[in-house]
Parts: C-alpha cells; sequence; structure tokens
C-alpha cells in the first residue's frame, strides 16, 4: 500500500517534470522573438531542450536581459538653443546679459499700474502684499524704510530680480521693453533718473545707485573669499 502511493507519487512527479520541460522548451523561442534580438545564450543547450523534450536534457536558464540604453527609457528630450535660452536670463551688476530694448519712466507708469501697484501700492511708495519700492533715496539711514532707492546696490539686478520674480503671481511674463520701462520709472520715482531718461542695455549699467558705495563690491572681485 505505502510501496504503491510512493511510486504513484514518484511517477506522477516525473510526469510533471516531463511537462514543465515541454512548456519551458516552447516559451523559449517566443521569449526570443519579444526580446527582438536573439540573446546571447548557448544555442546548443536551447535546440537540445527543443529537439528531445526530456528531463534528462538540462534546461537552459532563461539568458539575462543586457541592460537597456538609458535612450530606451523614453522621457526627457534633447535641450535645444531655444530652452536653453529660455533659462539663461542671468543679468549681471555690470549689465552682462542686458537684451536689447528700451523704456522711459512714462512708459513704466502704464506697466507699473497694471501689473505692479496692486501688491507694491499706487506710487510704490506704499507697499501692500509686497515691499514698498520707492522712499527718499540713501545713502541708507538705519531705522528708514529699505527701497530700491535707499538699499539696493546695482539698477541692472532690477531688471534681473523683475523679471525673474515679479509680477510674484506670473514671473517672466514682462518683454524687455515693459522691464526697461518698469525700471526706468521706479528709479525716477527713487530720485534716481530723471523723468525723461531712457533705460536700455547701454545707460542702465551706467546708473549709479545712491546706496552702492555702502555695500562691500562683490563684482567682478570675490567679496567672500572665505567661502569656498
Ligand atoms: C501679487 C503681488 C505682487 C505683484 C503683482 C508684484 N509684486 Fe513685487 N513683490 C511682491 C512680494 C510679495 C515681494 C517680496 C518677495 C520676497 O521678499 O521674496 C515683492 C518684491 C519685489 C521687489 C523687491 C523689493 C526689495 O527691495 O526687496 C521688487 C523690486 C518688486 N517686487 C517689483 C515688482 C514690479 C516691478 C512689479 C510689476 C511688474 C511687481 N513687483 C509686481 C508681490 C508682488
Amino acid at each position: 500500500m505505502q510501496a504503491r502511493k510512493l511510486s504513484h507519487l514518484t511517477s506522477l512527479f516525473a510526469m510533471m517534470l516531463l511537462l514543465g520541460a515541454c512548456t519551458l522548451s516552447s516559451a523559449t523561442p517566443s521569449a526570443t522573438t519579444r526580446g527582438g534580438s536573439p540573446p546571447a545564450a548557448s544555442p546548443g543547450g536551447q535546440q537540445a531542450a527543443t529537439a528531445s523534450p526530456s528531463p534528462s536534457v538540462p534546461l537552459t536558464p532563461a539568458p539575462a536581459p543586457s541592460a537597456p540604453a538609458p535612450g530606451l527609457f523614453g522621457f526627457g528630450t534633447a535641450a535645444t538653443d531655444t530652452a536653453i535660452a529660455k533659462e539663461n536670463i542671468d543679468v549681471a551688476p555690470d549689465g552682462a546679459g542686458l537684451p536689447a530694448g528700451k523704456g522711459t519712466p512714462a512708459d513704466g507708469v502704464k506697466v507699473y499700474v497694471a501689473k505692479c501697484a496692486s501688491c507694491h501700492g499706487a506710487t510704490g511708495r506704499e507697499g501692500g502684499i509686497g515691499p514698498a519700492l520707492v522712499s527718499e533715496p540713501g545713502p541708507y539711514k538705519p531705522g528708514t524704510p529699505r527701497t530700491i532707492g535707499s538699499y539696493w546696490p546695482h539698477a541692472t539686478t532690477l531688471y534681473d530680480y523683475i523679471y525673474r520674480a515679479m509680477p510674484f503671481d506670473r514671473p517672466g511674463s514682462l518683454q524687455p521693453d515693459e522691464l526697461y520701462a518698469v525700471v526706468a520709472y521706479l528709479l525716477n520715482q527713487n530720485k534716481v533718473i530723471g523723468e525723461s531718461e531712457e533705460m536700455n542695455a547701454t545707460t542702465l549699467p551706467k546708473v549709479k545707485m545712491p546706496s552702492q558705495d555702502q555695500f562691500k563690491p562683490c563684482w567682478p572681485v570675490e567679496c567672500r573669499p572665505d567661502v569656498p
């Protein structure tokens, strides 16, 4: 009884092995087709398994897929010159990076009223959601408001900051002429330039800010050599 049960189990096991071998040997070629190019497995082993599906033939394990090239992931795009130019917007203190364009305080008041006054106040002196931008020009005196006129070292970086950060809810949306104009308006309101002076890539770097000499110059010299 016990012996017969055992022999039954043994033949059942043998059949399972046989079935397993058949399934495996028929699955291997289809996996090869799916992969596109034939895998670098030992062809001898594969042929033997297909030709005589017997449990005595050693099963060849499926070949490890070769590492896919990074391009196969299918995400990301090549950086085009246009895409890089869109990100490359920095304007240095010496004016490097300023684009073509121009604007006067008279042009700038329209930009200011439409796009800035809601947060900085009707004339820029008031402030509101954003800080006041206009006050008596520097040199800066402790206890007085820190504004463009009293506490901003370079006129050029005003262009840079406003383009990259303002309007607060739509940064990067202003065109060069609008930027030169609103910068001219704010400089004029702070009594830094006259009311008919045009700001452009040549004139803006020449504007000397009233508090400039109170700052230790960091451009183009290194003012923090202790910081690596
Ligand atoms: C939706 C509200 C909002 C609008 C609209 C807006 N600003 Fe601002 N602005 C802010 C806030 C808030 C800050 C302070 C941001 C900070 O400190 O990080 C700020 C800061 C500034 C500063 C820096 C002030 C300083 O001395 O530190 C300038 C300059 C400025 N804005 C200019 C403008 C100009 C020009 C416009 C219009 C083209 C504009 N902002 C539109 C909210 C606004």
